[in-house]
């Protein structure tokens, strides 16, 4: 008798947990590639987006075809979602799916009272609101076409409500990207997430996505970087908030040589292939991981069964290569899950465009197929 392989086991692990034997996927996805806000540090400002959200039709589509699959789904990676009308049926139909756990990320400007009752009724597991600073004048000068007292107040009320709510399983987090321009307001930020009465704060470094960004990164300065962690800490312990911090930078940084780019593949700890993620462009479109659009999709759910993408060749020699020898083919170096045995790498924190400059190559405004139901 032969022993079952690993994938097997996971996926009967995933049938004994959620009571579906294909129920194994961390789907992130968004379903929209707009958003109303022109952040400074968002990769808006280098990339132009065709305007594109998904339809209820295709909506109902995934809720058949790939919602079954998923074990986690996280609703909004690169666009906002909070103001779109097909909201609450994309949330009901991942609910109705049976999917455990469902998270959306969002800036938090149309988080009014509505809005918030949708996502209590809808039972969303877990809220993520991007505000990075503790200031208007810092705030409105990041998050470019917000309001500081207005978003702040949108939280404070999406707290109570929560509260209030008969069966209160929404998280919230706030989200706080650090770089030169807010680094000295991290303190008092978190003295605001406690005030608030949110449930934990994540940190994380900025991508660098122009040349220009790169002066407001802090990893070229590791001795400070790593004082301010220490002090997150140490504030996050005397407040009783829990926090997510990145790890702390070593002492030198491996810089990035443009002409040394090898063919790409990345050898280290793959959190796509281990967790078995998969990213969903908003026309369908579909990735072994966020990281990796450069090498182009590999399938669209709208064109096809979610099962032949899924276990397509590519996808799946991709996960294998990646969890039995440790190489992420395609992909320049893991942005997702910068583990302390990387974290001296400043491709880590670069955004494709300027290390393997694949991203560009995909030419995402010509290539993204506009269906006239779904443009906007
Ligand atoms: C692209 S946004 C999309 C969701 C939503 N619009 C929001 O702002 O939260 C997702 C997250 O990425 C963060 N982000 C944007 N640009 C970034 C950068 N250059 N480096 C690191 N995080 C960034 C945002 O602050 C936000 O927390
Ligand atoms: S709100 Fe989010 S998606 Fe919109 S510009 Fe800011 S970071 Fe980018």
């Amino acid at each position: 008798m032969s022993w079952p392989s690993i994938d097997r086991l996971k996926s009967w692990g995933g049938w004994r947990r959620n009571g579906h034997p294909r129920r194994q996927i961390y789907l992130q996805m968004d379903l929209t590639s707009t958003c109303g806000l022109r952040c400074r540090h968002c990769f808006r400002t280098v990339i132009k987006l065709p305007r594109y959200t998904m339809t209820q039709a295709q909506i109902r589509i995934l809720g058949k075809e790939v919602f079954p699959w998923v074990n986690r789904l996280a609703l909004s990676e690169t666009g906002e979602i909070l103001g779109l009308p097909i909201l609450d049926e994309a949330l009901s139909t991942a609910s109705e799916a049976g999917i455990p756990f469902v998270r959306i990320q969002t800036n938090g400007v149309q988080l009014d009272e509505k809005v918030g009752k949708v996502l209590l009724d809808n039972g969303l597991s877990a809220l993520g609101i991007s505000v990075d600073a503790a200031s208007a004048q810092t705030y409105e000068s990041i998050r470019r076409g917000g309001s500081f007292e207005e978003v702040i107040q949108n939280i404070r009320s999406f707290v109570q409500l929560r509260n209030r709510h008969p069966s209160p399983k929404t998280s919230i987090a706030l989200n706080f990207v650090l770089c030169t321009p807010n680094a000295e307001e991290t303190l008092d930020f978190l003295l605001l997430a406690k005030e608030l009465g949110v449930d934990s704060v994540a940190f994380s470094h900025l991508m660098i996505e122009s040349e220009e960004m790169r002066k407001w990164s802090l990893i070229y300065d590791p001795a400070t970087a790593n004082s301010l962690h220490a002090d997150i800490r140490r504030r996050s312990y005397e407040l009783r908030i829990p926090i997510a911090l990145p790890p702390d930078l070593p002492s030198g940084i491996r810089m990035h040589t443009p002409d040394k780019m090898p063919d790409l593949g990345f050898w280290g700890y793959c959190e796509a292939a281990h967790d078995n993620w998969m990213y969903m462009m908003f026309n369908g479109d579909c990735f072994p991981c966020l990281n990796l659009q450069g090498s182009g999709p590999i399938g669209n759910v709208f064109n096809q069964p979610f099962a032949e993408i899924w276990n397509g060749l590519f996808n799946q020699s991709f996960r294998r290569t990646a969890r039995n020898d440790g190489f992420a083919r395609g992909c320049d170096h893991c942005k997702a899950f910068i583990s302390q045995a990387v974290a001296g790498d400043e491709k880590g924190y670069l955004s494709n465009r300027l290390t393997s400059m694949s991203t560009a190559s995909l030419g995402i405004e010509d290539k993204v197929a506009l269906s006239s139901a779904g443009a906007r």
